[in-house]
């Protein structure tokens, strides 16, 4: 049943037999979340599903475990179940069209959460995620104002192939240090957005690079990979934050850290709340079909250790990073 002629039976429902009507309509949302690749990844896992809770909506949670089949086979299943939306944050951006298609054929509203597709807009109803090239470009030009002309080999930890932050922020980040002829990018291999894998690539850099002597910065697309990468830096003898310097994305409580003690340098803020906003505009959608903008867009703050990095992670450790 579609929704907007269930919440005129439930209104009537609701008067006729009291609060089991009002359970029985509550507004059913199917959610094709990525995985847990990430500290970030777990927060917005975390924080969607306060989110559903907090509004009474029903949210059917699907782990893809970094699978676009899982993820297409769960969207497919929420689509038979009739549900009243679909919220999928993208594994890659590509492969999406036929399914979008099914989505719409079904009249489901489909919202992006914190990547995108290549796909025609009209598939979607509105996509809630961060300027991923500004946050390379952010990342980018606090490099090339802390080096102040000095010059530096930097070495990137790329998120996974094909999806649209690993594409956007090396976009951003290569258009940042593009005029600053002191800045060269000497490497840049995918850590996948996880921790081991991040650890693993920046041994292969370091080994690559004069026991990582010949390295002056890494900028990593999430912090979780910059993490492992310190742990990196520290076995091959040097220090991370000082011999190299350490920029990355997300903000999560585990960077603030390393940045209070002094091992990483700087960090780009996605806020996890990508579901808030989702929210928001699917309820408005679904009662008087307000049309949402097509691309939300969520802030993209600069710390560093000027920020107070120890009360940063004290106020996000508890939230399900
Ligand atoms: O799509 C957002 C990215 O995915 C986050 O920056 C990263 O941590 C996650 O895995």
């Amino acid at each position: 049943m579609k929704l907007i002629t269930q919440l005129m039976l439930g209104t009537v429902m609701l008067g006729a037999m009291g609060g089991f009507a009002a359970a029985q309509d509550a507004l059913v949302v199917g959610f094709s979340q990525i995985g847990s690749e990430s500290g970030w990844r777990a927060a917005e896992t975390s924080v969607t599903k306060q989110q559903a809770e907090a509004r009474g909506v029903d949210l059917k949670f699907a782990d893809a475990q970094q699978k676009q089949e899982n993820q297409i086979k769960a969207i497919r299943g929420f689509i038979a179940q009739g549900v009243d939306a679909i919220l999928v944050a993208p594994v890659v951006a590509t492969g999406w069209e036929d399914v979008l298609t099914e989505a719409k054929d079904a009249e489901i509203p489909v919202i992006l959460l914190d990547r995108g597709v290549d796909a025609p807009e009209d598939l979607y109803l509105t996509s809630v995620a961060s300027d991923q090239v500004k946050e390379g470009r952010v990342a980018g030009q606090w490099l090339v104002d802390t080096l102040a002309g000095k010059d530096c080999a930097v070495v990137e930890l790329q998120g996974t192939v094909g999806s649209t932050p690993a594409i956007n922020r090396k976009k951003g980040f290569e258009e940042a240090i593009a005029a600053a002829a002191n800045v060269k990018l000497i490497d840049s291999q995918t850590g996948d957005f996880t921790r081991s894998k991040g650890k693993e690539v920046m041994e292969s850099f370091i080994k690559a690079n004069d026991g990582g002597k010949g390295i002056c910065a890494l900028y990593a697309h999430n912090d979780d990979m910059a993490v492992g990468a310190i742990q990196a830096i520290k076995e091959a003898g040097l220090k991370p934050g000082t011999d190299i310097l350490v920029v990355s994305i997300d903000a999560v409580p585990d960077i603030f850290q390393a940045i209070a003690a002094g091992e990483a340098n700087a960090t780009v803020e996605l806020t996890p709340n990508m579901a808030g906003p989702a929210f928001d505009v699917l309820e408005a959608f679904l009662a008087d079909g307000t049309v949402p903008e097509k691309f939300i867009i969520t802030d993209s703050k600069l710390y560093t250790a000027a920020d107070n990095p120890q009360g940063e992670y004290d106020a996000r450790k508890d939230l399900g990073y």
